[in-house]
């Protein structure tokens, strides 16, 4: 008998060595220390043995049960150990390796020149004045000087919100930044009618038109207006504003010119230009050959716009201009299409 545990002892290890995963392993128990494994049938003729043999057969029974028990631990232990090591090179990670650039934001280029007219307007003393995109007929229009049945209101083509019940009144979306014009105006004058104080503001916001749609007009678009109200207030300091303002917008060098115009709430009015700062004066396709860019309009605040903000035209005088950010954006940057501002392709947004 105790050849045959040698036997078993001898086979069982040998059959370990060959084990390749956890199924093997479990195959191998089965049939070396399961019940009807060799080991097992020496313990079943254990009782048939004489009193003599009994002790050694025992030892050695118990010997051999060990080391196939201990060789299936070890083997256990060793292949989930291989397991393991193989998904841990699965997953290894290189932390050597550069990390991955996230994706940043950045402003619209709308935002962006808004906020460099803000910041070139108000080193020269313009506050920000934010007005309602939605207003009345009598802010956009009538208070501005345009009357009803006005030919100058084809200058710009309204949306209409609700006419109705409002006659001559309806709520509007608004076709330019002007109508804030009043609202400032009477805002302050409210505070002290009879001596009110200077103003010098800004305008900035989107104005609507029921336009064709073009690359250099949409039907959504930024404004940004100026408004200065005050004694003895000239059409000089607007032409010293704005010329100063292209200096810091263009570059040093820059030269203006105002080229009469009209507007009902404006006299003088005049259209704003600057030089080509592409070519330089000379001629291109940019400027179309002329060397100069319209940049807005502007002109002396009409005597009836000041009266109805609530300044007495005789004591105040006052200057007004409206830009188009958006077409400075175009130019500065060779945008041919003022469609894409809108369009939300961050191709487009990207290159800002
Ligand atoms: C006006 O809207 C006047 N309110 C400006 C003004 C203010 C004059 C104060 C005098 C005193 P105009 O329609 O020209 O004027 O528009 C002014 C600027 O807005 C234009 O020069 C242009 O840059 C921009 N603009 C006008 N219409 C559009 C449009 N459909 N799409 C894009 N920009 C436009």
């Amino acid at each position: 008998m105790l050849d045959q545990l040698k036997i078993v002892e001898d086979e069982g290890l040998k059959a370990l060595e060959s084990v390749q995963d956890e199924a093997g392993l479990e195959a191998w128990r089965v049939a070396h220390l399961g019940r009807s494994s060799g080991l097992m049938q020496v313990f079943a003729k254990f009782g048939q043995l004489s009193k003599e043999e009994k002790p050694a057969v025992g030892q050695r029974a118990n010997e051999v049960k060990k080391a196939l028990e201990s060789g299936f631990e070890a083997k256990f232990a060793g292949l989930r150990q291989a397991a393991l090591k193989r998904s841990l090179e699965q997953e290894q990670l290189d932390v050597t390796l550069p990390g991955r650039r996230l994706p940043l934001g950045r402003l619209h280029p709308d935002t962006q020149t808004m906020r460099e007219l803000y910041s070139i307007f108000g080193e020269m003393g313009f506050q920000v004045f934010r007005s309602r995109e939605v207003e009345t007929d009598e802010y956009n229009f009538q208070l501005l000087n345009f009357q009803i049945g006005h030919p100058a209101r084809d200058m710009q083509d309204t949306y209409f919100v609700e006419a109705g019940e409002r006659g001559d009144n309806p709520i509007v979306l608004r076709t330019h930044t002007s109508p804030g014009q009043i609202h400032a105006m009477r805002w302050i004058t409210a505070m002290n009618p009879e001596n009110p104080a200077p103003v010098r503001i800004v305008l900035p916001g989107m104005c609507y038109r029921y336009e064709q749609v073009t690359n250099r007009h949409e039907t959504q678009f930024d404004q940004l207006e100026g408004l200065a109200v005050g004694p003895g207030i000239t059409f000089s300091d607007l032409k010293g504003t704005l010329a100063n303002f292209a200096r810091r917008m263009f570059g040093q060098n820059t030269r203006t010119r105002f080229r009469a115009s009209y507007f009902p709430f404006t006299e003088p009015s005049a259209e704003f230009d600057v030089e080509c700062f592409l070519c330089g004066g000379a001629g291109c396709a940019v400027c179309k050959g002329s060397g100069w860019l319209e940049i807005g309009g502007c002109g002396m605040v009409h005597p009836v716009v000041l009266r109805n903000g609530g300044y007495d035209p005789l004591r105040y005088s006052g200057f007004a201009f409206g830009l188009g950010p958006q077409r400075m954006a175009m130019l500065r940057h060779h945008i041919d299409d003022i469609r894409y501002f809108w369009q939300n392709d961050l191709r487009f947004l990207e290159q800002f």
